[in-house]
């Protein structure tokens, strides 16, 4: 039987909640569309944010943080994408950024970055991507050679995104090319580290208020301290476990996003006059409202349950903050798109925001692993449990299995 967690939310994370939204309705709305349209960043909202101690929410109390964990973190960025996709990414970026000292750092290296993400004091930055390694993650460039006790980091990276906004910057490279499993190894660089700098600031179709970078590394020295975990090549693993740990984040984002693009939708609806009524009338305005509306819910329910479930340690976040990621983004996608619809002509120009919903949730379904990559991911792991389980041996004996053609499960793996 498939295990089922418990999703409470305790009153610390309803109460960032409802800051979020306070923060939402004072900072975002009002400002959402100036700041797209300028490509500034709104530090209003983020100072409103770090002055509420919003930064520490996913961190542990020990390092500075409330330890409300991914759901407390998953709940704010819902919030604040439902007014403004891009600062839900701006924001939920040091969750990112951050996490990789979180699941693989030192006591030292959480004693002293935590609590300057957690007091907001540090903004995070996440330099995994690069121009030839983005899906293949394992297949990075940028490189860390030691000689005695110094690692040199040289190469670049791509989509950094807050790269220009970030003090601590965690930087994938590869430390043992000749290794299959342990070739890449974790660093923490700071922004005043001499040869670290921002190559070009990208031009996007949606979440231009956020800036995605291209990031140098050219001859940055660091010493064991920077290693993440102390010891070279368990950059890969740690890589992988802080995106389990954020994509439940994206995916909130995007719940935040269809949110969003469906309430405008439903007003604009009531507001709108065709053949003499308003469109919410017509009953295929109706149909798209409500369909938009259930693909909404049933992402946030998702959401929430892989929050929990990566608060609670559960065995296989893996596959649950895959199907989470990979089935939210498509909803805000879907959603922003009938949204639009709804608009008709004005949806298709930006005097109303919702043109900027639409462009701002396509990226939703490539960052953080594209939904080609979570797919496979997914598929992975229930061939994984398939070979695990007895289930058809339970309903078919193996013998007739065999007059079948199958082979019976036995495998381990
Ligand atoms: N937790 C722990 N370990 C894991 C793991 C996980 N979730 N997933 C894999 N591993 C381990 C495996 O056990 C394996 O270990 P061993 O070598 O010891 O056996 C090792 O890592 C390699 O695993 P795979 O063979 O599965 O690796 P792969 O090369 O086939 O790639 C992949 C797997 C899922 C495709 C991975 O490369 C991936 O997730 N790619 C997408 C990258 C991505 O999400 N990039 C986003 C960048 S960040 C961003 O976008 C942020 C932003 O801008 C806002």
């Amino acid at each position: 039987m498939n295990p089922l967690y418990n999703v409470n939310f305790s009153e610390a994370q309803l109460a960032w909640r409802e800051k979020a939204h306070e923060i939402a309705v004072k900072y975002l709305l009002p400002q959402s569309m100036q700041h797209d349209k300028a490509e500034s960043f709104n530090e209003d909202a983020f100072q409103a944010a770090a002055d509420a101690g919003m930064l520490g929410v996913w961190i542990p109390k020990e390092y500075g943080g409330s330890d409300d964990g991914i759901l407390g973190l998953a709940l704010m960025v819902e919030e604040f994408s439902k007014a403004d996709p891009a600062f839900g990414v701006a924001f939920a970026v040091n969750a990112l950024g951050s996490l990789p000292i979180i699941v693989g750092g030192t006591h030292e290296q959480k004693a002293k970055y935590l609590p300057l993400v957690a007091q907001g004091k540090a903004a995070c930055a996440f330099a995994l991507s690069e121009k030839f390694a983005g899906s293949d993650a394992g297949g990075l460039s940028v490189r860390g050679t030691k000689e005695g006790d110094t690692w040199t980091i040289c190469g670049e990276k791509k989509w950094t995104t807050n790269g220009s906004r970030a003090n601590i910057i965690t930087c994938f490279a590869v430390t043992d090319p000749e290794s299959r499993s342990r070739r890449i190894s974790a660093f923490i660089i700071e922004d005043t580290d001499p040869g670290f700098s921002i190559k070009k600031l990208e031009d996007k179709m949606g979440i231009r208020s956020v800036p995605v970078c291209e990031t140098v590394f050219d001859g940055v020295k660091v010493g064991d301290d920077r290693l993440i975990g102390g010891k070279p090549g368990l950059g890969f693993k740690h890589s992988m476990m802080t995106l389990d740990l954020a994509r439940p984040g994206v995916a909130a984002q995007a719940v935040g996003t269809a949110a969003g693009a469906l309430e405008l939708a439903t007003t604009y609806a009531t507001r709108r006059k065709q053949f003499g009524q308003t469109i919410a009338g017509f009953q295929m305005i109706q149909a798209m409202l409500a369909d938009m509306a259930q693909q909404t819910e049933a992402a946030r329910t998702l959401v929430h349950t892989c929050a929990a479930m990566a608060d609670q340690r559960a065995p296989n976040v893996t596959k649950i903050a895959a199907m989470a990621k990979c089935f939210a983004t498509d909803v805000a996608v879907k959603v922003a798109t009938d949204a639009v619809q709804v608009f008709g002509g004005y949806g298709f120009m930006e005097d109303y925001p919702i043109a900027k919903y639409y462009r701002d949730s396509k990226i939703l379904q490539i960052y953080e692993g594209t939904n080609q990559v979570q797919r496979m991911v997914i598929a992975r792991n229930l061939i994984k449990e398939a070979s695990r389980h007895d289930y058809l041996n339970s309903v078919i004996p193996t013998e007739t299995q065999e007059s079948y053609g199958a082979e019976p499960v036995t495998a381990n793996v």
